[in-house]
């Protein structure tokens, strides 16, 4: 496959105007940015591209308005946080505020492009989306990919290509339905597979188990019992934490008993949490093995009652010898919360785009760059 244009491809930038696509969708609560890792983690390419003598315009999304503006998504909090990390750059408004953005339409395209010299994404989040920013720049402007977006290429190229094994891959959340290709693909790749999170009843369930009350998507057990009969052995809990009525998640003032069980849950029990045994085995498989992705808190573990198995498998972690990769999203957000940044290897920014990248190794904003002519010729 060809390579990337790097930053270096890209002709003298001295007193040029860069147009910086980056992803800035950060969570924002009452105006505050709880979690800026996505901001520092572009702050290298900017800081590149100043250094050039480069002006630096940035654009990103933010959040999911519908095409028009929208005060709760405005860039505003960012524009202050970048204003004092990073002044010398311009932030353009929230690019999905104009609809003509995610239908990549060819009139936004001239409007982004116009007085720029040249084009830079950064946004490796953003690139499994064939968005305006994504995919038209390069087709008119020299154009590279930022110092994060060639870092997460290479972490996650080389995941695929040459893992240290065992290779042990970790998945959670709530739907085998939105994760089936990866699963399918990391199957291919993986040594073992382990599966918390509510996903984890829909397989359970294909291997008879009663799940009570637990989300299972009845469509897809005969897909999980298919996937259990292949040749790469999937971990399952062998207990769970459960919920009975009249508990709510994130309601602890409800009550409702939260009880230890088994793998065959009462009808009405709500499985929350894998449980402390199944925690206890999968960190184990996490501490032998050699590589690890992990995708997918085990549990509801924004509500403190049901945030222990997620707590463990962010603790195995950090503590493996193994070479750690964490995909983005929420596993990232708990790998914060219970304070393990810095002990993985590598955190990704990318919720969709990691898992997109892990399942085709190749992302539609990387082949946009591909065919970029960066001014060389
Ligand atoms: C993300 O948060 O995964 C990226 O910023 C992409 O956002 P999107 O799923 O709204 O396109």
């Amino acid at each position: 496959m060809e390579p990337i244009p790097r930053l270096e491809d890209l002709p003298d930038l001295t007193g040029k105007s860069v147009l910086l696509r980056a992803d800035f969708n950060v969570p924002i609560s009452g105006g505050e940015i709880t979690d800026n890792l996505r901001i520092r983690a572009a702050l290298p390419t900017i800081r590149w591209l100043a250094g050039q003598g480069a002006s630096v315009t940035a654009c990103t999304h933010l959040g999911r308005p519908q095409g028009e503006p929208d005060p709760r998504f405005s860039v505003q909090p960012i524009r202050e946080y970048l204003t004092a990390v990073a002044p010398q750059v311009r932030l353009l408004e929230n690019l999905r505020f104009d609809p003509r953005e995610t239908s990549n339409d060819a009139t936004l395209v001239r409007e982004l492009i116009d007085g720029h010299d040249a084009y830079v994404n950064d946004a490796f989040g953003a690139s499994h989306r064939a968005h305006a920013s994504i995919v038209g720049p390069p087709e008119h402007l020299p154009s590279a990919a930022g110092r994060l977006l060639t870092q997460e290429v290479e972490v996650l190229s080389e995941l695929r290509a040459n893992p240290r094994r065992p290779f042990v891959a970790v998945l959670g959340g709530s739907k085998v339905s939105d994760k089936l290709a990866v699963i399918e693909a990391l199957l291919e790749s993986v040594d073992a597979l382990i599966v918390g999170g509510a996903m984890c009843f829909t397989f359970l369930a294909a291997k008879g188990h009663a799940v009570g009350a637990s989300l299972c998507e009845t469509d897809m057990i005969d897909t999980c019992a298919r996937l259990l009969d292949g040749p790469v052995t999937i971990h399952l809990p062998s207990d769970i934490t459960a919920l009975a009525p009249p508990g709510e998640i994130m309601k602890p003032e409800l009550g409702g008993e939260v009880r230890q069980l088994g793998v065959d849950l009462p009808a009405a029990f709500l499985g929350v949490d894998i449980g402390p045994g199944s925690a206890a085995a999968f960190a184990d498989l996490i501490a032998d093995a050699g590589t690890v992705l992990w995708n997918g808190p085990m549990g509801v573990f924004e509500d403190p009652r049901f945030g222990a198995g997620t707590a463990t498998i962010a603790q195995a972690m950090a503590d493996t010898k193994a070479f750690t990769v964490v995909g983005g999203g929420d596993s990232a957000a708990a790998v914060k919360r219970y304070g393990h940044q810095g002990e993985i290897d590598h955190v990704s920014t990318g919720g969709g785009a990691s898992l997109a990248f892990i399942e085709q190794g190749d992302l539609v904003g990387l082949r946009a760059l591909r065919g970029a002519d960066y001014g060389h010729s």
